[in-house]
């Protein structure tokens, strides 16, 4: 069996640090896209059916995407596929002038080397003949990657993601203001995400330390409010979002246990839990109840909580107890010692 995909179908490959977190993130996305793609996980490639191409804003939102885009054949084998690809498919999606690679990457247990380098040799001289275009395998226009799977063979348009390269440049050690409490882009990202943030929503850290959760919110393109006991994590967030060159952003000092901030879209946030940084005397687990306690005058109603806090506090028990319904809860290991959760709550 062999086709031409549907224009209407997408592939997305996540990252392995954290294959539960990636997905959450990626069908979060797709959600705030449109609520009707449909979604089937092969390891950690997402294959997307539906309308709308989500691929442009998966890469430019998603932290724990690789690489996504379109896929344009499907085949049931690795041999012959090569001829069984239309020219008028190829002419369509590489351009005369352009550059491309052909990649393959193998989801079996035979890897099978010798038939993934004939399909590299035979796609590649195909699409030369059919439209003209020419192999280069540094920075090319086109990336041809084919997706080798149990059950079949996807050819794909693949874009690689930037924005994951921008993140790890991004992290606490390079920023103008550093303590080790920071949170790091890559999860910061993620958990706005999570949260589903868009540009020009207002999203309160009020736990906002050095602001490392902030800058990302800024990244987005939404504004960023920070509640901070410490008048010197104050300072320090300050020069941060300075860094960026970001100034639509409002600091303030005080106490998350009784926050001033109301109606927000949304708190993105990592409380302190008595390791690198303090809870001022206050039981970790306490500061979140409180936070909760007052989630419906800070946020507005449709907005949502993402928080991030070890997963020895007890956080999920005292946020059903309070009456919360938990969207996700998703656990991963920092190191032997601590196991962190993160969890959204819709309000
Ligand atoms: C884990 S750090 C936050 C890191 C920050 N979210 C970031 O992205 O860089 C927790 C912060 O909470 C602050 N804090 C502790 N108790 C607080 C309270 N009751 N109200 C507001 N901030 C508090 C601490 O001073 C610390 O800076």
């Amino acid at each position: 069996m062999s086709r031409s995909a549907s224009t209407n179908s997408y592939f997305a490959i996540v990252s392995g640090e954290n294959a539960e977190l990636a997905r959450v993130e990626i069908e979060t996305l797709l959600q705030m896209v449109d609520s009707k793609y449909e979604v089937s996980w092969y390891e950690r490639v997402a294959i997307i059916e539906g309308l709308q191409n989500p691929t442009d804003f998966l890469l430019q939102r998603a932290a724990l995407l690789k690489e996504a885009g379109t896929i344009i054949f499907e085949t049931d084998s690795l041999d012959g596929a090569a001829r069984e690809i239309p020219d008028d498919l190829l002419i369509s999606n590489v351009g005369s002038n352009e550059t491309f690679s052909i990649r393959t990457k193998s989801f079996l247990h035979s890897r099978k080397p010798e038939a993934r380098r004939s399909i590299v040799v035979e796609l590649g001289d195909k699409i030369q003949r059919a439209t003209a275009a020419r192999v280069q395998l540094e920075n090319p226009d086109i990336r041809v990657l084919v997706l080798v799977m149990s059950d079949r063979i996807l050819v794909c348009m693949s874009k690689e993601s930037q924005l994951r390269g921008q993140l790890r440049r991004r992290k606490p050690g390079m920023k103008p203001f550093f303590h080790p409490s920071m949170m790091n882009a890559l999860l910061a990202r993620t958990m706005c995400n999570l949260a589903r943030v868009m540009p020009n929503e207002t999203v309160l850290d009020p736990f906002c330390g050095g602001g490392g959760i902030l800058c990302e919110i800024a990244h987005i393109g939404a504004r960023p409010i920070g509640l901070e006991l410490s008048w010197r994590f104050l300072k320090g967030a300050s020069k941060n979002l300075a860094g960026i060159q970001y100034s639509d952003y409002s600091l303030i000092q005080g106490d998350a246990r009784c926050s001033p901030i109301r109606n927000c879209h949304h708190v993105v946030t990592d409380p302190p839990y008595g390791r690198a940084s303090s809870t001022r005397g206050e039981k970790a687990v306490r500061l979140v109840a409180a936070l909760f306690e007052n989630a419906e005058e800070i946020i507005l109603h449709g907005g949502s909580m993402c928080t991030c806090h070890s997963s020895d506090m007890g956080v999920p028990e005292v946020i059903r107890q309070l009456g919360f319904e938990i969207e996700y809860q998703i656990r991963f290991r920092v190191h032997s010692g601590l196991v962190r959760e993160v969890i959204t709550v819709n309000l």
